[in-house]
């Protein structure tokens, strides 16, 4: 399948009272259409930015400081962020759905409402015509009794049920993407099942890409078909999900997958954890994040600014002195 989105050597900054923090330090990666794409890191090293800059909703003291996004042959990075190219791409072509919905859900607003408002923006639909297609989509996400349940608030719903929501919401105006920054990792591990699940089946119902942005690689290794590993801002292994998961070659990777715990392994075996603490973002060294944490290092590490991704063939890239 082409290509629907390529970010190249994204930068995106905060300039804090503390320091600069390069929460995106020269980012580059691609999503295929119609392909599910997992983006993986701990909490800190900058998914939810490099995705929020693709939407251009990085707030301040943040700034986009480089870099291209090139969205169906076009740089969104030369719309202005709230220009109406940009409104008419944000939440339509590009959806986004968060962690906690009740950020993104109006309480004050009925469901109904809140998905129509959408529809009736982007569609061009009128009240009736959004009405329909908003219980329609209610009823694909699985909501039962969804003529009477539109009509409900936000707090009516359980967790799981407000993500469903969500996920019909980012669908409704038929996205090429649809952006999910961990979407269940407030939820138990069987409605994540579920929805992770429901995603997969509608991205595909709907021709769209999905983009599964998560701290724990065991949520994607079922559905993404290729995988983006992240530290401290960077990419710094990517490949398809075969290769991250058979043949790991950054130490952070290696790490990742340590922690996964495993139903085709014997009973016993020891989850490890990661040594150390993700860094601090302030005011970082050129030299490699991850050195500090990192059991192979060797002298180059210390010394040398960390190292571009190097091509190890097919998809398969590490940015890693001791690969
Ligand atoms: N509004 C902000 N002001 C200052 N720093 C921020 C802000 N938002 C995010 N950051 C910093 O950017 C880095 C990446 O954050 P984020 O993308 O939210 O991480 P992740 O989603 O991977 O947990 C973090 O170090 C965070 O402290
Ligand atoms: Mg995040």
């Amino acid at each position: 399948m082409p290509e629907i989105l390529q970010v190249n050597n994204l930068e995106t900054q905060f300039f804090t009272e503390g320091g600069l923090v390069k929460a995106v330090d020269g980012v580059s990666y691609h999503i295929d259409e119609q392909e599910i794409v997992g983006l993986v890191g701990e909490s800190g090293c900058g998914k939810s930015v490099s995705q929020l800059s693709v939407m251009q909703l990085v707030s301040t003291p943040g700034k986009i400081v480089g870099g291209e996004i090139i969205f169906d042959g076009q740089n969104l990075l030369e719309l202005e962020a709230n220009g109406p190219e940009m409104r008419s791409i944000r939440g339509a072509k590009i959806a986004m759905i968060f962690q906690e919905p009740m950020t993104s859900l109006n309480p004050v607003l009925t469901i109904g409402r809140q998905l129509t408002e959408t529809l009736e923006l982007h569609m061009g639909l009128n009240k009736s015509a959004s009405r329909e297609k908003a219980i329609e989509a209610l009823r694909d996400v699985g909501i039962p009794s969804a003529e009477s349940r539109i009509d409900d608030y936000p707090h009516h719903f359980s967790g799981g049920m407000r993500q469903r929501v969500m996920i019909a919401m980012g669908l409704s105006c038929n996205p090429k993407i649809l952006i999910a920054d961990e979407p269940t990792t407030a939820l138990d591990v069987t409605t994540q099942a579920q929805l992770l699940e429901l995603m997969k089946d509608m991205v595909e119902q709907y021709h769209a890409s999905l983009v599964i942005v998560t701290h724990n690689l065991g949520v994607v290794a079922r559905y993404a078909q290729r995988i983006y590993i992240m530290y401290a801002g960077r990419i710094v292994e990517a490949g398809t999900t075969k290769d991250i998961f058979a043949d790991p070659r950054h130490p952070y990777t290696i790490g990742l997958l340590k922690c996964i715990p495993r139903l085709d392994e014997e009973r016993g075996r020891k989850l490890v954890p990661i040594v150390g603490l993700p860094p601090n973002l302030i005011n970082m060294q050129p030299t490699c994040a991850f050195s500090p944490r990192c059991s192979y290092k060797s002298e180059k590490c210390l010394k040398e600014p960390w190292p571009p991704l190097t091509h190890l063939g097919n998809e398969h890239y590490v940015g890693c002195f001791n690969e």
